[in-house]
């Protein structure tokens, strides 16, 4: 990660390292993230014959933990393609960094840029909370003065006419967003990154213990089963844990992990979402998102 010009480190530069085949289930997210930011970035010349215009931005969305940041890297790695990131958090008291972050994507591109908790930089003034802050991991969020979301939306305006440098603003509260934010040119098609189905599950496992030696009687259905609610970073905090427990009883003897590990790794780690919240999620989706894959 390199910082850029030397200057501040609001925005940085990334080598993009996640690939498709490192994130398990989420599917569709997947796909839908190839149509509109891989390809696009990779074949302009293609889709310029066709006369089809990408999307200028993706608002990407679901629970925390479920991906979204990783799904954006696999996105531009995949496009071959620079990344940008920043967390909307960092760069709210220094607007004029978001116009030199879009300066250097243009130099660099075709570029992805990630905007993490865009939410925070893009925030609905006029509404109340819709979900109860519970329902969230962090502390009430620091919002951004509005002078610093309209020199966001300057910027946004500014690439949408490009085909080289394509937007991400990741959220995991999408009830919190300007609706400008949204608008044709901007963040204009939407992508739910849900938590991970059963299927979903048994990948994030496989992948997250690739050559860890496990005993006969682990099997990852099982896992699987025992984890709905349970998002990517849960489960990769739980086979972490399992590690642990594993390290710690058996020290030097370690040879494997065993199904003991896991049941009291997942006695340790719960859930980040209850079905409560899982249902917010969903009936967002439903509200919101019916048409939101077309291209
Ligand atoms: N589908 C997945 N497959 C493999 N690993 C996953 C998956 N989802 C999440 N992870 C693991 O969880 C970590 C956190 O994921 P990530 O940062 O992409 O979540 P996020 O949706 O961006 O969360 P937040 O909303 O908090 O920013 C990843 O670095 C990865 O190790
Ligand atoms: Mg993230």
């Amino acid at each position: 990660m390199k910082k850029v010009n030397g200057q501040g480190d609001y925005f940085r530069i990334k080598e993009p390292k996640w690939s498709w085949e490192e994130i398990g289930g989420l599917t569709d997210a997947k796909e839908r993230l190839r149509e509109m930011v891989s390809l696009p970035l990779k074949l302009p010349d293609i889709f310029a014959k066709v006369e089809l215009k990408p999307p200028s931005g993706i608002f990407l969305w679901g629970p925390p933990g479920g991906g979204k940041t990783i799904l954006s890297e696999a996105a531009a790695k995949s496009a071959d393609a620079s990344y940008i990131t920043v967390k909307a958090i960092e760069i709210i008291s220094e607007p004029e960094e978001i116009e030199r972050m879009y300066d250097t994507a243009l130099e660099l591109a075709p570029t992805v840029v990630f905007i993490n908790e865009i939410d925070a930089l893009a925030p609905n003034r006029k509404q109340q909370l819709p979900w109860s802050i519970s329902h969230t991991r962090d502390a009430p969020l620091r919002l951004a003065p509005t002078e610093t979301t309209k020199i966001l939306y300057e910027q946004l305006d500014r690439m949408s006419s490009r085909k080289d440098v394509i937007t991400i603003g990741g959220t995991y509260r999408p009830d919190v967003v300007d609706p400008q934010l949204l608008r044709k040119g901007r963040l204009e098609k939407k992508i739910y990154v849900p938590a991970p189905d059963y299927e979903g599950r048994i990948e994030i496992f496989r992948i997250h213990l690739k050559g860890t030696p496990l005993s006969k009687d682990v099997s990852l259905e099982d896992l699987a089963e025992k984890t709905e609610f349970y998002v990517g970073a849960d489960i990769e905090g739980v086979v972490r844990e399992a590690k642990i427990i594993a390290i710690r009883e058996k020290g030097e003897e370690f040879d494997s992990l065993e199904a003991r590990h896991f049941e009291e790794a997942l006695r340790r780690i719960p859930p980040y979402l209850s079905p409560e919240i899982m249902k917010k999620y969903n009936e967002t989706y439903e509200a919101e998102c019916d048409h939101c894959y077309l291209f």
